[in-house]
C-alpha cells in the first residue's frame, strides 16, 4: 500500500498529539508498538498500512504550536522526555499539515460553506502527499447530543437544508459530510454525533466510503465489555452497577459540562445493557479534577446475586492514562478503516466495534466475540 493520510479533527488536542509522537517513535525504533492490535502475531496477514505508512495533518480551532504540546505531555508524563526531540521533523512535517478549524462551522447560513472548504483541505491534503486514502479521524472535544432535525433522515433532505440558512448538523457530522465529499474514511472517536445519521449513513454508501464509531472504548468500558459477559455467561443476576469517573484534561474540562457527559455516559451504560440483555441499576458520574491531568481513575461497584439468592460484590479501580490508552486505537483505527477504503466497504464498518462503546452495526457487544470478528475481517 502507498502512504495513507490521517486527517485529525481536534489535531492539537492530548490524544492526537501522542497518536503523532507514538506513529513516529515507533516508526524510528525508538518505541515498541506496545497497545497497537494491528501489530499482534493475529494480525500478520492483514493488509493494512505500516505505521510508517502515516501521513498525519488535521483541523483544529486552536493554535497552539504541536511542539508545545508534545513539551505538554512530556511534563504530565504521558510521553517520554527525550521522544520530543527525537521526532522533531515529523512533529514539524505534520505541523505544516494543520489547518484552522472554522469557529462559525455550526451558525446560521455557514454550513455549506464550511463543508466546502473541509472538503477543499482533505483534497489539497490528498494531492501535496499523494495519498492514496484518507482516513478522517475525529479525536476533537465531545459535543453535547444533537437535536433530532427532520433533514437527518435523508439525503435529499439534507442537502436542500443545508442549503438553507438554519444550522442542522453539528461540527462532527459536517466533518463526516465533508469527508464522504472528498472520498475519504470517517472515524468518530468520540462520542458525538459524525457519521450517526441516517442521511450521512446514505451519503456514505452513495459515495462508497466507509465509516467506523463511535467513542473510543479505552478504560472503565473496556472493563465492562469483558465482565458484563462473564456475569450473564455464569448465570449471576447483576442487580446494579455504578461508577465513578475522574478525570483531568481537556476531556474532562468538556465532560464537566453535563451536555457533553451525557453522550458520554450513555454510550458506557449501553455497553452494560446490550451485553446483560437488560437495563440494570445504577449510574454513571464523570467528576472533573484537573490535578489529575491527562490521568483518569474509575471505580466501579456491581452488586449482583448468585445460587439461592446469596448477594455478592465486585469492585474495582482502574487509573489509566486516558491518552496513552486512546493513541495506539487512533492508530489502529487509521490503519484498518484504511484497509475498508482500499476494498471498497461503503457504509458502517460493524467489524470495528472491538474499538468502541456504541459500535455501528449489530454486531456483538463482548469483547472476545468482538476480537474474533475483527481479526476474521482484516484477515480475510
Ligand atoms: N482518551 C481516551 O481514553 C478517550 C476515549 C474515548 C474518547 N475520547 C475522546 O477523544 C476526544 C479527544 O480527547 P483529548 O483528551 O485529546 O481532548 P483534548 O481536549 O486534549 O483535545 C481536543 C481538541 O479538539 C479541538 N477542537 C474542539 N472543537 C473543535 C472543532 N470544532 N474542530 C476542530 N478541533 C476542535 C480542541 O481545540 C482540542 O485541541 C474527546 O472527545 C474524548 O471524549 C478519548
Amino acid at each position: 500500500m502507498s502512504r495513507t493520510g490521517v486527517w485529525l479533527i481536534g489535531a492539537r488536542g492530548s490524544v492526537a498529539t501522542t497518536a503523532i509522537i507514538g506513529a513516529s517513535a515507533v516508526r524510528a525504533g525508538a518505541a515498541p508498538p506496545t497497545g497497537c492490535t494491528a501489530e499482534l502475531p493475529d494480525f500478520a496477514g492483514a493488509a493494512v498500512p505500516g505505521l510508517g505508512d502515516l501521513v498525519f495533518g488535521g483541523h483544529d480551532i486552536v493554535d497552539t504550536p504541536l511542539v508545545k504540546r508534545a513539551e505538554q505531555l512530556v511534563h504530565a508524563g504521558v510521553v517520554p522526555a527525550a521522544l520530543p526531540r527525537l521526532v522533531a521533523a515529523d512533529l514539524e512535517a505534520a505541523e505544516a499539515e494543520i489547518r484552522p478549524a472554522d469557529r462559525d462551522a455550526g451558525t446560521a447560513g455557514h454550513q455549506v460553506h464550511a463543508i466546502a472548504r473541509i472538503v477543499e483541505d482533505l483534497q489539497a491534503f490528498r494531492a501535496r502527499n499523494d495519498l492514496r486514502e484518507i482516513v478522517v479521524l475525529n479525536v476533537s472535544s465531545t459535543e453535547p447530543p444533537c437535536e433530532p432535525h427532520p433533514a437527518h433522515e435523508s439525503l435529499a433532505a439534507l442537502d436542500a437544508a443545508l442549503a438553507g440558512p438554519d444550522p442542522v448538523l453539528p461540527a462532527s457530522s459536517l466533518y463526516a459530510y465533508a469527508a464522504f465529499r472528498a472520498d475519504c474514511g470517517f472515524v468518530d472517536f468520540t462520542p458525538s454525533t459524525g457519521a450517526r445519521l441516517p442521511a450521512l449513513d446514505e451519503l456514505a454508501r452513495e459515495t462508497g466510503r466507509p465509516y467506523a464509531g463511535r467513542d473510543g472504548k479505552t478504560g472503565e468500558t473496556l472493563l465492562r465489555s469483558v465482565l458484563a459477559p462473564m456475569f450473564a455467561q455464569r448465570g449471576l443476576n447483576v442487580l446494579a452497577w455504578s461508577g465513578t469517573n475522574l478525570l483531568g484534561g481537556g476531556d474532562g474540562a468538556t465532560l464537566a459540562d453535563p451536555g457533553a457527559a451525557s453522550s458520554k455516559n450513555a454510550s458506557k451504560q449501553r455497553v452494560l445493557e446490550s451485553n446483560l440483555g437488560r437495563e440494570v441499576d445504577g449510574e454513571v458520574h464523570i467528576d472533573y479534577v484537573p490535578a489529575l491531568g491527562d490521568w483518569k481513575t474509575a471505580w466501579d461497584h456491581v452488586l449482583f446475586e448468585g445460587f439461592l439468592g446469596a448477594r455478592m460484590t465486585l469492585q474495582l479501580t482502574w487509573q489509566g492514562c486516558d491518552s496513552a490508552l486512546a493513541a495506539p486505537l487512533v492508530l489502529d483505527l487509521a490503519r484498518f478503516t484504511a484497509k475498508a477504503c482500499h476494498d471498497g466497504v461503503a457504509g458502517g464498518v460493524s467489524e470495528l466495534g472491538f474499538f468502541f462503546k456504541d459500535s455501528v452495526g449489530d454486531g456483538a457487544h463482548d469483547l472476545a466475540t468482538q476480537y474474533a470478528a475483527l481479526r476474521d475481517w482484516a484477515t480475510r
